[in-house]
């Protein structure tokens, strides 16, 4: 409900103050522009005397009211903001982490609950689940924590992840398993119980996390890049067959300063910049569960400091000689079977 703040703030008298008040506030301080009005807003309480925003807040519709969504991964970083922000915006929700470290070793239920405290502590619902996605069974505990408190599930948000960067070559077993059963076989694990539960009860959405290491490649992520692969092939699937259940499926590669990026070339020791902090990529992940992404389905958005784009998979016009061929007419043929102008190949390496 308080992300209607900023359109109120537009309503009121004197409404250009206080818009101004809250979008300085916001980029001067990093604050998302919704806490920055919500802030403005107190302030004009004091100054102006105003006292009908509190029927404004309770009387205008948040985009996801009445919404249960479910979270993972929501202790820290992204998903602690589109927790609270989904919150915000009307919806009951069930935080889930295991919190444990970026490495995925260690479980501290404290992560999910810290969220849960500040969401309630704001006027929000939420409850606190500290299940390992990774698992068949952790996914339907997650499932009926969200059933169990508030009766449904409209969103299901697969966000919980860990890194474990080396290159191909010194990628270990363990530590290629490890990043696979969180990243893939967790986002398995999450969906199929909410999947099933969807399907038998009107649809849903779900965005499923993807990364762009997976989609163009990192160096150093093998591991990481192979489960966020076919994260993305999770999706164009799963999209096809939840048109019939009104489910739809969105990837998400997103872009911020969390504790899985503080550490890359340029940042680290730095303030990180406000524009690369989660609460940036919070409002396009909310776009994609809500109602106004309409049917979009099957679609990744890049969503980061440099705002909102949608990533595909694109193909050349190639050879297509329509008859048996050897390789050296493809070696011949190469200007057809690659890209060559400079816009296709940003559009690949974007
Ligand atoms: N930060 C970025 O720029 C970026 C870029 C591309 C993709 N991503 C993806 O976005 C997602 C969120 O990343 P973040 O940067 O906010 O990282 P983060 O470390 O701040 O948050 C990830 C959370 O997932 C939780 N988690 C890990 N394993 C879990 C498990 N088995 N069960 C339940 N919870 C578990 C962790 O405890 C942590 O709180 C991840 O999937 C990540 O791969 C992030």
């Amino acid at each position: 409900m308080v992300s209607r703040l900023p359109r109120i703030l537009a309503e009121v008298t004197p409404s250009d103050e206080l818009a101004a008040a809250a979008f300085r506030l916001a980029a001067d301080h990093g604050f998302s522009v919704y806490d920055a009005a919500y802030l403005a807003l107190a302030e004009a309480r004091n100054t102006w005397g105003l006292t009908a925003d509190l029927n404004w807040e309770v009387d205008m519709a948040g985009l996801l009211d009445g919404k249960v969504a479910i979270i993972t991964g929501a202790g820290n970083g992204l998903g602690e903001a589109y927790a609270k922000l989904f919150a915000r915006e009307g919806a009951s929700v069930v935080v889930n982490d295991l919190g444990g470290a970026r490495d995925g070793t260690g479980a501290d239920r404290s992560a999910a609950q810290k969220v849960v405290d500040a969401i309630e502590a704001a006027g929000g619902k939420a409850v606190a689940n500290g299940d390992d996605v990774s698992t068949l069974q952790g996914g339907e505990n997650i499932l009926k924590t969200a059933l169990d408190n508030f009766g449904r599930v409209d969103t299901l948000v697969c966000n919980a992840g860990i890194l474990r960067d080396k290159t191909f070559a010194n990628t270990s077993e363990a530590d290629w398993d490890a990043v696979i059963k969180v990243h893939l076989k967790g986002t398995y694990c999450t969906a199929l119980p909410v999947w099933k539960w969807m399907k038998d009860n009107g649809g849903g959405s779900m965005v499923l996390t993807s990364s762009t290491s997976g989609l163009y490649g990192n160096f150093g992520q093998t591991n990481y890049g192979a489960a966020k692969a076919g994260i993305y092939g999770m999706v164009r699937v799963m999209a096809i067959e939840g048109r019939k259940y009104n489910i739809r499926v969105m990837g998400l590669a997103p872009g911020a300063y969390t504790r899985l990026t503080s550490d890359l070339p340029g940042r680290a020791g730095k303030e990180p910049d406000p524009l690369s902090l989660p609460e940036n990529v919070a409002p396009g992940v909310l776009y994609m569960v809500s109602d106004l992404a309409a049917d979009h389905s099957g679609k990744v958005l890049g969503v980061s400091s440099r705002g909102v784009r949608e990533i595909k998979m694109l193909q050349t016009g190639g050879f297509q000689p329509g008859r048996p061929y050897t390789a050296q007419e493809v070696a011949e043929h190469a200007s057809e079977v690659f890209f060559q102008n400079a816009e296709e190949r940003t559009a690949q390496t974007a």
